[in-house]
């Protein structure tokens, strides 16, 4: 798919001011840092539609980007943010889930997940909760450029094989590099084939 046009449209952190739910649109989601706002820019090929930063936290709202005048990508705080207190973690927790649990127009969630890291039980739960609840979900492994492809193959093959435990199947995964564009147009092909059901 080719990107003609991506545009900021706003952000939020109330579920009832978000853009009507007529436009299909994916969101990003994962730990503090992963670099879901990195993959959005990666994956629009603009380098600043997406704030990034290498501290943790830069994302606090739900910030909705409208690609090609027809789709919304969707960029997410990050979970498991460590400096928060623990009255903004448990804020995080009730509009991200609301956000997450009621839109009606949201396709799939990519969940990013650190390539360089073994299983971590903050993404596994995370998975289990959008299973739990229904929602369709893809994975991400990120920052691809930063580790052999052996070792994030393996890391990769852990994090399915744990989550086998929850699950009759592993959903699609996709390996990323926001550096390179390792594994982009593979995402973009498949938001491509979504809209167009
Ligand atoms: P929050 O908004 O805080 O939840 O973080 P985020 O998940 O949006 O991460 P962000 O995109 O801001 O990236 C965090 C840091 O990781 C930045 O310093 C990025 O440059 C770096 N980064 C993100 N993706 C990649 C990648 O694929 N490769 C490399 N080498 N660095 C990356
Ligand atoms: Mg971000």
């Amino acid at each position: 798919m080719v990107i003609k046009s991506a545009e900021f449209i706003c952000s939020n952190t109330k579920t009832d001011k978000l853009p009507n739910p007529t436009l299909p649109e994916y969101a990003f989601i994962g730990r503090s840092n992963v670099g879901k706002s990195s993959l959005i820019n990666a994956l629009t090929q603009r380098k600043h539609l997406a704030k990034t930063s290498q501290t943790p936290g830069k994302t606090q709202l739900i910030n909705h980007f409208l690609i090609n005048g027809d789709w919304y990508l969707v960029d997410l705080p990050g979970y498991g943010y460590a400096k928060t207190s623990r009255t903004n973690r448990a804020e995080w927790g009730k509009f991200i889930k609301k956000y997450l649990f009621t839109r009606e127009n949201l396709q799939c969630v990519f969940v990013l997940v650190d390539s360089r890291l073994t299983p971590q039980k903050i993404d596994l739960d995370f998975c289990c909760l959008l299973g739990e609840k229904g929602i369709p979900f893809q994975l991400i492994f990120t920052k691809a450029d930063k580790l052999s492809r052996v070792k994030s193959e393996h890391n990769i093959g852990l994090f399915c094989q744990s989550l086998m435990q929850w699950f009759e199947e592993t959903p699609p995964y996709y390996l990323t590099s926001a550096e390179t564009r390792l594994g982009c147009d593979e995402i973009l092909t498949l938001i491509n084939e979504v809209n167009l059901k």
